[in-house]
């Protein structure tokens, strides 16, 4: 029975992979209280002590406007400490999956970003997470570094798809950012994935990026269209009557954002032979079971 160490156990992918990693084997479950990664002494000691076969890195800081004024403790988070994790997975001989993201790359390209394509992040959040990729890749032994993007759940603290339900209760019209486009990503989707990946693939021998995301295109405009469609089905309570598209300009943010934040799914789809769901069939079930919690 493997041992499996996961880390930010409260996020929103976190809280999914503690019921995707059951039939995986033991999973010790650890939030921000029980494993700091500002702190490289907790995260050694936790490392030693546990001794996991597996170590599923989904604590992030993922604040990303707010980082642009918190840039140390962004990169001590996400930029030092997977590289720990990675030294002390290294040590143990354990296996390390870690999640980034689409903001490593700055979205002047108008194809589907490749594991391959050079990164260029536009602000703090995204620079400290290459410099967590970077840190695994030079400490790391065997690890997969699994970019996803536009992620939200039923669980965690907040994401756009909850915002909108918000906002849709409390309002009757809405302006949402139509020149930004991406994958809007159900972190049990993602969940599910890194759990397909260590069933999967040969531990012994990888050291790989994937990308991964729900598939088909949306701007932040279609998706909250499509929460307010599929909502109003399943009965939300909604006062909202009309969302109008508006540009980046009209909604300025500290952090600067990719326009096209499109990740290719392929290398993952062809080395786990299975095709990401669509992103509003995902979105629907998300919306569905938050409906019942
Ligand atoms: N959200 C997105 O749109 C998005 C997009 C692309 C990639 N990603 C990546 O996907 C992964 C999972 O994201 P998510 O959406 O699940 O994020 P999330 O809901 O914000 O969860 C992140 C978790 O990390 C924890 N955390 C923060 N600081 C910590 C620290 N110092 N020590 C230990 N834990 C700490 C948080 O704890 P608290 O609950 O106590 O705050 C939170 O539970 C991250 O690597 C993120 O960078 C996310």
């Amino acid at each position: 029975m493997k041992k499996i160490l996961l880390t930010g156990s409260d996020g929103q992918v976190g809280q999914d992979l503690q019921q995707t990693l059951i039939p995986m084997g033991e999973v010790i479950a650890t939030n921000r209280q029980q494993l700091d990664l500002t702190s490289s002494e907790n995260i050694r000691q936790v490392i030693q002590e546990i001794k996991p076969d597996i170590i599923v890195n989904s604590a992030a800081y993922t604040a990303v406007d707010k980082a642009e004024s918190e840039p140390e403790l962004a990169f001590a988070i996400n930029g030092i400490a997977p590289a720990i994790i990675a030294e002390e997975a290294q040590k143990i001989g354990a296996f390390l999956v870690h999640i980034s993201t689409d903001y490593v790359f700055d979205g002047t390209k108008n194809t589907p970003y490749l594991e391959t394509d050079t990164t260029h992040p536009l602000g703090v959040y995204g620079q400290s997470k290459l410099a967590g990729e970077q840190g695994i890749e030079k400490n790391g032994d065997r690890y997969v570094i699994l970019r996803t993007a536009w992620v939200y759940g039923t669980q965690g603290k907040g994401n756009f798809v909850k915002t909108m339900l918000r906002l849709g209760k409390e309002k009757e019209q809405l302006g949402i950012v139509s020149d930004q486009v991406g994958s809007p990503t159900w972190s049990y989707d993602i969940a599910n994935t890194i759990t397909q990946i260590l069933t999967n693939i040969n531990l012994a021998e990888t050291r790989e990026i994937y990308h991964f995301t729900n598939s088909g295109v949306a701007s932040w405009y279609d998706l909250a269209v499509a929460v307010f469609e599929e909502a109003k089905n399943l009965g939300f309570p909604l006062k909202i009557k009309e969302v109008n598209p508006i540009v980046t300009e009209e909604y300025p943010t500290p952090a600067k954002r990719p326009h096209y934040s499109v990740l290719s799914g392929k290398k993952i789809a062809k080395r786990l032979g299975y095709n990401a769901p669509y992103w509003r069939d995902s979105l629907k079930k998300m919306l569905i079971k938050f409906s019942k919690n």
